[in-house]
């Protein structure tokens, strides 16, 4: 579970591609439309960005091609240049840092992983996991130690000796997830990292990230363009729209109150149940307690069965046991219904 430490912090964020972007940029140009933009030939592809990431959580970010996803999480380690605004790293102003500084801290401290595996075709296995550590000009036999820890923990040990071009795509991923790990990432960015898998694949994957996550309890920006992907794996996610976030919230926030149409759209197919939780549709309690209970964070569609021996009301517990409001069967029915 996610502290409320926040580890990222992104105020005013601007990337503007094209001639004059600097000029563009800042405060004023907040009620600079897309079309504003294109009329002065340039492309507002991340256009005023405020958004907070909390030590330990998943972050998701969300949207359609082309709405500014990656252009955003390159911006968040500098790989692009951001045109205007202030990011904070465990409080320190990345903007102001030199470059020296920011090779640093990507090296020790950030983690990356791309949806085209961009693997070193002429090194093996073992020898792409731990060319960031030598890269930092750790010793042989410490970086192969080490790399081949990681190369266990993503479950491809055995393999250490092959070349890229004899595994399988989801077997590459796996070697590009091990590679962003061996350098211990504070923050670990990834950029439609299963994309490219095919469907089973890439299930396969989400959960094997949820184990990996469980363990390693990393801080992680992830991006997809998929919302099945996306409640699957985020405490919150922020939906991108035009370089714009159009809404950050937890996925049942998102279903229950989507902020635009476009939200909405992108949030309609996925079945409520699954992802409201209990705690959300609950009334304080009155004094009398129902017999029956059930988990305040567990999703509705898991309490639905309990009233089916007739009751109308349960107890919504927290994890101690302890009754923290009431749920009725008409609440849950109508997120039913509505799903
Ligand atoms: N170097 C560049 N120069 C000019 N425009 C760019 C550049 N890079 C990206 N863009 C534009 O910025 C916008 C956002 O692109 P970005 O790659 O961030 O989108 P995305 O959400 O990651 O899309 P996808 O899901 O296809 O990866 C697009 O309109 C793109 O054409
Ligand atoms: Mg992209």
């Amino acid at each position: 579970m996610a502290s409320s430490e926040p580890k990222l912090v992104c105020r005013g964020v601007w990337k503007i591609f094209g001639a004059g972007g600097r000029s563009l940029a800042g405060p004023s140009a907040a009620r600079l439309t897309s079309a504003d933009l294109r009329a002065a030939g340039a492309v507002g592809a991340v256009r005023d960005v405020n958004i907070e990431v909390r030590e330990g959580e998943i972050f998701v970010i969300m949207g359609l091609s082309g709405s500014g996803k990656s252009t955003l999480v390159r911006c968040l380690s500098r790989l692009i240049e951001p045109t205007s605004g202030d990011i904070l790293f465990n409080g320190e102003n990345l903007l102001a840092a030199s470059e020296a500084r920011m090779i640093e801290i990507r090296r020790h401290q950030m983690g990356m992983v791309f949806q085209h595996f961009a693997l070193l075709p002429h090194l093996t296995v073992l020898a792409n996991v731990a060319f960031p550590l030598e890269i930092q000009g750790i010793e042989r036999a410490a970086r192969e130690e080490r790399a081949r820890r990681m190369i266990d923990l993503v479950g491809l040990s055995g393999r250490e000796n092959a070349f890229p071009r004899e595994l399988s795509g989801g077997q590459q991923q796996r070697v590009g997830i091990a590679r962003s790990l061996a350098a211990e990432p504070e923050l670990w960015f990834l950029d439609e990292p299963f994309s490219a898998l095919d469907p089973l694949i890439r299930r396969e994957m989400q959960d094997e990230f949820l184990r990996l996550q469980s363990v390693l309890k990393k801080t992680i920006v992830f991006i997809t363009h998929d919302f099945d992907e996306a409640i699957r794996l985020a405490d919150r996610i922020a939906i991108m729209k035009d370089g714009e976030i159009v809404q950050a919230g937890t996925p049942e926030d998102l279903v229950l109150n989507p902020a635009t149409p476009y939200v909405a759209e992108f949030t309609r197919s996925v079945a409520r149940a699954k992802v409201v939780k209990v705690a959300a549709l609950m009334r304080p309690l009155n004094g009398t307690l129902p017999p029956a209970s059930i988990r305040a964070n567990a999703p509705v569609a898991e309490a639905a069965p309990l009233f089916s021996r007739g009751a109308e009301t349960l107890a919504a517990v927290d994890g101690a046991g302890t009754p923290v409001g009431l749920i009725d069967r008409a609440a849950v029915v109508d997120v039913m219904m509505r799903g």
